[in-house]
């Protein structure tokens, strides 16, 4: 069948190839180019192993992307605390002069992975250091605030923002619908649609803790604390019309901006300065400080400086280093504990348990992820693709007469906060300043200027006009009255002006009076 004097479609002389691949287990392969058949032109074999394991692997290649923060980008680097904080918190990477590898992962929300880096959405701001006294994730956002306030509704806020269930669209509309009937959501939307809400790139934004948490000093006394990471680059915004156009020509924009500047040795850097509430000041304090959905005023609890976070190496391997990478809220150390914060206690559980099965259940072993403390003693074992084990018969439970070691502190646990009352299922008890418009109002008011205000106007009424309706955009109008009665009125003008001009001579559709049978319903 074969016509000598045809010349080959194959460029490279194959048989000649000198320098030899293995199989999968380790054996010299024959071919990595041609697959196993009967005569040149006949059917491929199936005991052809070499395909059939290239075949099989290609096909369980992915594992499943992450459900929110899909797309994102990362870096390893080291964080150096630069200034003396012992006095909140006994945590070893907070102590003067220590240094402490990391890696730091940023990312859109609600995006897919190969979604365009540049949409309008918070981004996420992961970091994990690897302490001597084991893992440490701070896992926040660009953000000081988030949309809601308790865990039981996150779920919800996040398929309000991903794709419609018939239509497999992003939907403007189920946005408005689940914010203007969430309104501590407020806030962060006034963040979100101001010019903070797309990053030019990842190295122009600042992250936050978001979260309160507590730290506790060498002798047992507690701080309430947020993390702010300042960026050394300085904050700089993309318009909308920037992004638009970006997301056009290069989704990867932010991806690409990150890897060339630490590839041209160009290391992007960040401060850490901490707000610290003294223990007590939580519970008389106006505001919750545990309510993620403020902030702490700086005249009340101004920043600290603890030091400089630097990223400086680029992954040699996305999948392994990135993709695989596992942050969670959980990984804590001591001299760092929770608060009563209802968003986080429920991350506390949420990311490695999503990492135990979009990873699988032993992601800690994989060297991205792994601990680095020098005496790791964890009785976990066992379970798919179990790597560590330590070579002894040592016994595999606790307490044992065998010398293995275990913990059993009891009493007081260092991270502790008093709390008692009945169970309910209940907002957080209000407070004298704890109302939900009052923060985004004094950012629309005070920290931005005219410019800032008008693109605001804009940006919103652009996102509602056209998917928006009734009475969802009515709501959303009086969400913006509440939050500033000037900028809600010039949003609604906008709105209904781009009405009138889409549909000239039409009756604008929300013109009328709506009635919205939800909007009493609509609370914390
Ligand atoms: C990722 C759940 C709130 C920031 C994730 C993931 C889950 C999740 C399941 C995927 C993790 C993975 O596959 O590795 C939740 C739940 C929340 C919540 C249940 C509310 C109770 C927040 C908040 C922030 C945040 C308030 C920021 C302040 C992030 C970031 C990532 C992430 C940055 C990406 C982590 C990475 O880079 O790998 N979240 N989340 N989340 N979340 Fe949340």
């Amino acid at each position: 069948m074969t016509d000598s004097s045809t010349p080959s479609i194959e460029t490279a002389p194959s048989s000649e190839a000198k320098l030899g691949s293995t199989t999968d287990t380790g054996a010299p392969a024959i071919s990595d180019r041609n697959s196993l058949t009967i005569g040149a032109d006949g059917p491929i074999l199936l005991h052809d192993v070499q395909l059939i394991s290239q075949m099989a692997h290609f096909n369980r290649e992915r594992v499943p992307e992450r459900n929110v923060h899909a797309k994102g980008s990362g870096a390893f680097g080291v964080f150096e605390t630069t200034h003396d904080v012992s006095r909140y918190t006994k945590a070893a990477l907070f102590q003067k002069g220590v240094s402490t590898d990391m890696l730091a992962r940023f990312s859109t929300v609600a995006g897919e992975q190969g979604s365009p880096d540049t949409w309008r959405d918070p981004r996420g701001f992961s970091l994990k250091f690897y302490t001597t006294e084991g893992n440490y994730d701070l896992v926040g956002n660009n953000t000081p605030i988030f949309f809601v306030r308790d865990t039981m509704k996150f779920p919800h806020f996040i398929r309000s923002q991903k794709r419609r269930a018939a239509t497999g669209l992003r939907d403007n509309h189920m946005q408005w619908d689940f914010w203007t009937l969430n309104p501590e959501s407020a806030h962060q939307v006034t963040y979100l649609m101001g010019d903070r809400g797309i990053p030019k790139t990842f190295r122009h934004m600042n992250g936050y803790g978001s979260h309160t948490y507590l730290w506790i000093n060498a002798d047992g006394e507690k701080f309430w604390v947020k993390y702010h990471f300042h960026s050394n680059q300085g904050v700089e915004g993309l318009t909308g019309d920037e992004a638009t156009r970006i997301a056009g020509q290069d989704a990867d924009y932010h991806r690409r901006d990150l890897s060339d500047a630490i590839d041209a040795g160009d290391f992007p850097s960040w401060t850490l300065s901490v707000q610290v509430m003294p223990y007590d000041d939580a519970k008389t304090y106006p505001i919750n400080p545990f309510d993620l959905t403020k902030v702490w005023p700086h005249s009340d609890y101004p920043l600290i400086e603890v030091g400089q976070m630097t990223l400086n190496k680029n992954p040699d391997n996305f999948f392994a280093q990135i993709e695989q990478a596992a942050f969670a809220p959980s990984s804590i150390v001591p001299g760092i504990g929770f608060s009563p914060d209802k968003m986080l206690l429920g991350r506390a559980f949420a990311y490695a348990d999503t990492q135990r099965y979009r990873i699988g259940p032993n992601y800690l072993q994989l060297p991205v992820n792994r601990p680095r403390v020098k005496d790791y003693n964890s009785y976990v074992q066992d379970g798919p693709m179990a790597y560590d084990f330590d070579g002894e018969d040592r016994p595999v439970y606790a307490p044992n007469s065998e010398g293995r070691g275990y913990s059993d502190q009891v009493g007081e646990v260092d991270g502790s906060w008093e709390t008692d009352g009945e169970m309910v299922r209940a907002a957080y008890t209000p407070r004298e300043k704890d109302d939900d418009f009052t923060q985004a109002g004094m950012l629309v008011r005070e920290v931005w200027n005219d410019e800032q205000r008008a693109a605001f106007v804009e940006t919103v009424a652009g996102h509602l006009l056209g998917d928006v309706k009734s009475p969802v955009l009515e709501r959303a109008f009086d969400y913006w009255k509440n939050v500033d009665s000037t900028t809600g009125d010039a949003i609604e003008k906008a709105v209904r002006a781009g009405q009138k001009s889409q549909n000239p001579g039409g009756e604008a559709d929300a013109a009328k009076e709506v009635e919205d049978p939800l909007v009493e319903t609509a609370g914390q």
